[in-house]
């Protein structure tokens, strides 16, 4: 349903409001036909603002009555405000309204689900639930009232503590809850349901005790006990790392099958994804185990970094999101393995962030304007954001980023603030001047460094120069950007006291670096320290040398990242040329090096270097993005290397087998990680062996890791006749049909699958009990898992284009902003050829042109035609 004609909210127009809500009390009468939401508000008109009408934000709300200090009152309705003049400097606010949540399909707002009823309100949910100045520097304290069935929903949840509940008429129930702390709307939540529950408890270093409760669908306590682990983890973890105690008495989470986003902080009271709380090791994967600790730690994290000090507008979303992401990557790295940890954040940056800020949806870590909030929740403002911070504590250390952190604790808890507020704070513990880095902050693009090194040999003096520019806004200034460098001698040694952090700050600039007896290579942006594109003309046997001998792990990984984004693309441009690929003997030789060494390197680290780039990754560094051509050649390369170190292999699966019981541990998720890369090379080589040898670990696998890299390698077999793959799938689903996170793995690997007939499949799909329209889950395993199959999805004769409308336009009224995801896949159509190009543009109209589209289509839709 849309209301208004779109408006772009714009930072530069941010004012206090006019009010401010001191209490909040609110009653949920919840009954199947509606439930009856009523509100009294403690107001009072705020002195720092200019006095004005008081506007409140509502939605698909139906109002029953309005009432001023105990009197009916005067009031001006529109389908999202309702107005009030002529009010004393203090007074109470009663409404009462009736909102639908049996219908509410965009699970924003009080929604139901299968156990219950649920809330989501960031950002600007809580005015689907009752009258509201509905913006985060609106703080109130709340008191909540429940009602409800009590043999339907057993279990009454709000923010805060338990302070009262009974039985009422009629075989219903209720329970109050008051929570002590001020807070924006948008960290507001309830839940009635029916839901089993897991109880812990965690001391904190002062001796406060903190119960802890883990909320989900019945039957489903057994794959709990992991998220219980990861909260009291983070919870002493935060303690250790930035001194930050729990301040509260409860600690819920709530996991709900349908919702939209991954997890979100409510006060005292998460709600989760049930992908983000839900394990076992035979339903979930290493890589979930790990997802989990990380969600888990960025919610808990968020009570201090987002609640206790919040965002004083939307623009600030960065301020908590790319600062609480930054510290739950910090909380994995200690937790699992730091070396592979940063190269998989790095890894997806490349994927999803960097093609987002060369796109039509860039945007600064802190947009300037939006028309719909909910299209910002975005790679920029979370992964970009927090490669911001990281480079803060690059820049002063982490003893001084830890006092910046107690300082913008001790200036700012209780506060709504902005990005400026916390830079301040790190530039006052630090006495580091932060304004050129600011620019972090407010210009969109990803710059790229070039940088080139030559050598005086007379001189024995190295200088590196550099030149940074940013294609995305040629009038950009340039950034403050460090740069972590080394140097190594031909024989691979890390030339003593060479490591160094250098800033550039200029669009050129040189480094000198004397005493040195030979030309050294350079190691330049250790450890990704900005996040940027890096040139430089390495040779070939300088990138060899780099991944053999880098002591940085992550830019040893990033050496044979180098050398093999090279040889994609030049088979590419051989490929699309009808000529076919050549590939020096040195590469594979390289490959072989790692694998010999990865007792002494780390399984976990050698399996990230022998994942070759993304085709998504590697389709940005194209002129013109040619898919076919792109995923052959990068398909060939694996062939390659499959065929020159089959024994090698062969030999390391066997070797890398575990005998113990599983567990989720980095050491094992390693060994686990290196054998499946191994068993993917081995597929390659297409013979009958190899998908035996997947069907045979497939079926006697005791862990999800292993059955689905098995089940994920057939899904990809193309042959006419593949026994094994249409045996594996059939099987996977019989076994899990009732287990709806792995069935949305399954949905998963055939829509990420290569097969030619893939979006046949995915079309077929749609039409499967398996697959529910409604649910985000699916939706996204399905329908924008294909959107990221770069050659399916790009299909020249425009058909994954069509498809991906149709899906968008049947979704965009249901659930807005799952449709505008999914139309975040057209965000790359314009560096397509021309006939690809034509279908995507037609596509894109079709969807523009429909009437009453909803606002967040509208907005992305809009913004990819432009
Ligand atoms: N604030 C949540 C998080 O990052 C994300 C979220 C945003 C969830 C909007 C729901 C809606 O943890
Ligand atoms: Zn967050």
């Amino acid at each position: 349903m849309k209301t208004d004609t779109p408006q772009t909210v714009y930072l530069k127009d941010y004012t206090p409001p006019a009010y401010l809500i001191d209490h909040v009390e609110l009653d949920f009468d919840i009954r199947a036909d509606g439930t009856t939401v009523t509100s009294t508000l403690a107001m009072r008109r705020n002195p720092v603002a200019t006095p004005a009408t008081l506007v409140l934000d509502g939605e698909e709300l139906h109002t029953l009555s309005v009432a001023v200090d105990g009197k009916p009152a005067t009031y001006t309705e529109t389908p999202t405000s309702l107005s009030l003049n002529d009010l004393p400097a203090a007074f109470t606010l009663q409404t009462v309204v009736r909102i639908q949540p049996d219908h509410n399909t965009r699970l924003s707002g009080l929604y139901r689900s299968t156990d219950g009823y649920f809330t989501q309100c960031e950002a600007q949910g809580f005015r689907r639930i009752t009258w509201f100045i509905d913006r985060p520097d609106v703080m109130s304290r709340y008191t909540v009232t429940l009602h409800a069935d009590q043999a339907t929903y057993p279990v009454l949840l709000a923010n805060g503590n338990p302070v009262a509940a009974g039985a009422e008429a009629d075989g219903r129930h209720w329970a109050t809850w008051e929570d002590p702390f001020k807070k924006p709307a948008y960290l507001f939540a309830v839940v009635a349901g029916k839901l089993d529950v897991l109880r812990d408890s965690f001391r904190t270093a002062s001796g406060r005790e903190v119960q802890l409760a883990i909320y989900v669908e019945p039957d489903k306590l057994d794959q709990c006990p992991h998220a219980m682990d990861a909260l009291k983890k983070s919870m002493k973890w935060d303690e250790e790392r930035f001194g930050l105690e729990c301040d509260l008495d409860h600690y819920m989470i709530v996991a709900v099958g349908d919702f939209n986003m991954g997890a979100m902080e409510n006060k005292g009271l998460n709600i989760f994804n049930t992908k983000y709380v839900l394990a076992r090791s035979d339903v979930a994967t290493d890589v979930d185990f790990e997802n989990i600790d990380r969600v888990v730690a960025h919610e808990y994290f968020h009570n201090w970094t987002g609640n206790r000090v919040t965002c004083r507008d939307w623009f600030q979303l960065s301020l908590k999101e790319g600062l609480t992401v930054f510290r739950d990557q910090e909380f994995g790295a200690d937790l699992h393995n730091r070396q592979t940890a940063r190269i998989r954040e790095v890894r997806g940056l490349r994927a999803a962030q960097f093609p987002e800020d060369a796109g039509p949806m860039a945007h600064p870590i802190r947009p300037a304007s939006f028309v719909e909030i909910n299209n910002f929740y975005t790679a920029t403002v979370y992964e970009k954001g927090a490669e911001v911070i990281r480079m803060i504590q690059t820049l002063i250390g982490r003893d001084g980023f830890r006092a910046g952190m107690d300082e913008y604790f001790r200036r700012h808890d209780g506060q709504a603030v902005t990005c400026e507020d916390f830079v301040a704070a790190m530039a006052a513990a630090s006495g580091f001047d932060f304004a050129q880095f600011m620019r972090w902050y407010n210009q969109p693009g990803t710059p790229h460094v070039a940088a080139s090194g030559s050598f005086d040999a007379a001189a024995g003096r190295y200088t590196l120069r550099f030149t940074q520019s940013n294609p995305r806004a040629s009038d950009a200034a340039p950034y403050l950007i460090p740069v972590r460098v080394a140097l190594f001698d031909g024989e691979g040694h890390l030339l003593a006291g060479s490591e160094q952090t250098l800033q550039l700050t200029a669009t050129e600039q040189e480094f000198h670096i004397d005493n040195l007896a030979a030309e050294p290579v350079p190691s330049l942006l250790r450890d990704f320290s900005a996040p940027v594109y890096l040139d430089f003309a390495y040779t070939p046997e300088q990138l060899t040398l780099l991944l053999a001998h880098e002591s940085d792990p992550f830019n040893a990984w990033e050496a044979g990242q180098r050398l093999a984004s090279t040889l994609i693309l030049d088979a590419a441009r051989a490929i699309a040329a009808g000529q076919s690929p050549q590939w020096p003997d040195s590469f594979a030789a390289a490959a072989r090096r790692l694998l010999q060494t990865q007792a002494q390197r780390g399984a976990a680290f050698v399996a990230e270097a022998l994942t070759l780039p993304g085709e998504g990754t590697l389709a940005e560094m194209m002129e013109v993005v040619d898919p076919d051509a792109l995923h052959a050649a990068r398909n060939a390369l694996r062939r390659h290397l499959a065929e020159e170190l089959e024994g090698e292999f062969s030999g390391l699966y066997a070797a890398l087998a575990i005998s113990e019981a599983y567990a989720p541990t980095a050491a094992q998720a390693g060994r686990r990680a290196l054998r499946n890369v191994c068993l993917g090379y081995l597929m390659e080589l297409d013979t009958d062996a190899a998908r035996r040898l997947a069907l045979q670990q497939f079926e006697k696998a005791d862990n999800m890791t292993d059955q689905f890299a098995a089940l994920a390698s057939l899904a990809n077999v193309n042959a006419e006749l593949c026994p094994q793959r249409e045996q594996a799938l059939a099987a996977f689903y019989a076994t899990w049909q009732d287990e709806a996170l792995v069935v949305d793995k399954w949905l998963a690997v055939q829509s990420t699958s290569r097969r030619p007939d893939t979006l046949a499949t995915v079309k077929a799909l749609t039409a499967h009990p398996a697959f529910d329209a409604g649910n985000p889950n699916k939706i996204y395993a399905l329908i924008r898992n294909f959107g990221a199959n770069l050659v399916r999805f790009n299909a020249a004769d425009g058909s994954g284009y069509a498809f991906m409308a149709d899906r968008i336009l049947d979704l965009h009224d249901r659930n807005p902003q799952v449709a505008s995801r999914l139309a975040r896949c057209f965000d790359r159509w314009k560096k397509f050829d021309d006939t690809r190009q034509d279908h995507a543009r037609a596509a894109l109209q079709r969807i523009r042109n429909h009437p009453d589209l909803s606002r967040d289509v509208l907005e992305v839709v809009t913004r990819s035609l432009g």
